[in-house]
């Protein structure tokens, strides 16, 4: 028998986990911790996504408008320094008021490419984008940035258009310090020495401040990660029920973070496709981390993965900082 057929006849099944089936991994693995957590990334199905953007308004929740008045105010002087005719990567959701805002500001940018693990909201996007910019070339790419990132060839390094990262919404205060630092990396290596890299840093500030914003006076961030368990509730066989838990968010000085977590109201044993996990009352579920920067401490971080800080706009309360990086 040639190789040919042998490797013909050889099955071309492949056994790749199911969302829920990764899901559920990832549930038994973050209960069986002595610090019980589940991964951010379960936040973002349809209901999370949407109480996300409720978040974004409210009153205490200060980043978002923070953000895209710092944007606005910044956009001339970003475009002068992007020049004409680049090409934009996002990562995430491209769907937003801020990469608009862009493209609307910079100098005849050539091409957008949203980079976003979501397939759906990255083709309905991408659509509405490029019906509102016929002129920019909108090339979706479905990715995970957590993994190494890979770019249609045209984008590659060897293009001699400018490439400018946008990660908009500090969405690296998700990311512990060490995750962070391999996130630039990868970012940097997508890039050429000159190539900018425009991304959102959440300041650290008085804690009021900051615990106001997670815990919002109208329970939408209670509701937000109670959600985490809704969705476990609706996915697997279980006796889970979200009511049992309250939402707890409180700044962490010494880590320059806040925690996002649930606490069970009682003593009991939670019962998920047949794995048992027990609860004291009191006991938590560690659900998310936010890291609050220093200038300094971001600028740190930067020079370790290859950038130069070129230039830093805060709104005048600095709440919040906007980097323009330069890959060298
Ligand atoms: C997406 N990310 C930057 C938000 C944050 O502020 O860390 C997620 C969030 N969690 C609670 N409120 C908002």
């Amino acid at each position: 028998m040639s190789e040919l057929q042998s490797n013909a006849a050889l099955p071309l099944v492949e056994h790749r986990a199911t969302p829920a089936q990764e899901f559920l991994l990832d549930v038994i693995e973050g209960f069986s911790q002595p610090q019980k957590t589940l991964p951010c990334k379960y936040f973002y199905d349809e209901r999370g996504s949407k109480l996300f953007a409720a978040i974004c308004e409210t009153e205490e929740y200060y980043i978002t408008r923070t953000e895209l008045a710092i944007l606005a105010q910044a956009l001339p002087e970003i475009a002068r320094r992007v020049g004409p005719a680049c090409d934009i990567v996002e990562f995430g959701s491209g769907a937003g008021i801020k990469i608009r805002l862009l493209l609307e500001g910079l100098h005849q940018p050539r091409c957008y490419i949203p980079l976003d693990i979501s397939s759906e909201i990255l083709e309905q996007s991408a659509a509405e984008l490029a019906g509102q910019f016929p002129g920019v070339q909108v090339v979706p790419v479905v990715g995970d940035y957590h993994k190494p990132i890979i770019l249609p060839e045209e984008f590659r390094q060897g293009s001699h258009h400018r490439k400018l990262v946008f990660f908009p919404g500090s969405t690296i205060s998700n990311f512990t310090p060490e995750e962070a630092l391999g996130f630039l990396s990868r970012i940097r290596d997508i890039l050429n020495p000159g190539d900018g890299f425009l991304i959102g840093v959440d300041c650290v500030k008085p804690a009021t401040i900051l615990n106001a914003a997670y815990n919002d006076a109208a329970g939408v961030t209670a509701a937000f990660n109670l959600n985490l368990l809704e969705r476990i509730a609706s996915t697997f066989h279980t006796n889970l029920r979200p009511q049992h838990f309250f939402h707890h968010a409180f700044f962490n000085a010494e880590q320059s973070r806040i925690e996002m977590h649930l606490v069970s109201r009682r003593d009991q044993v939670v019962e998920i496709e047949g794995h048992r996990f027990g609860f004291r009352q009191g006991e938590t579920i560690h659900t998310e981390n936010s890291y609050k920067y220093s200038l300094e401490d971001f600028n740190r971080l930067a020079l370790a993965t290859g950038f130069t800080t070129d230039q830093v706009w805060q709104d005048p309360e600095r709440l919040f900082s906007l980097h323009y990086l330069t890959a060298c």
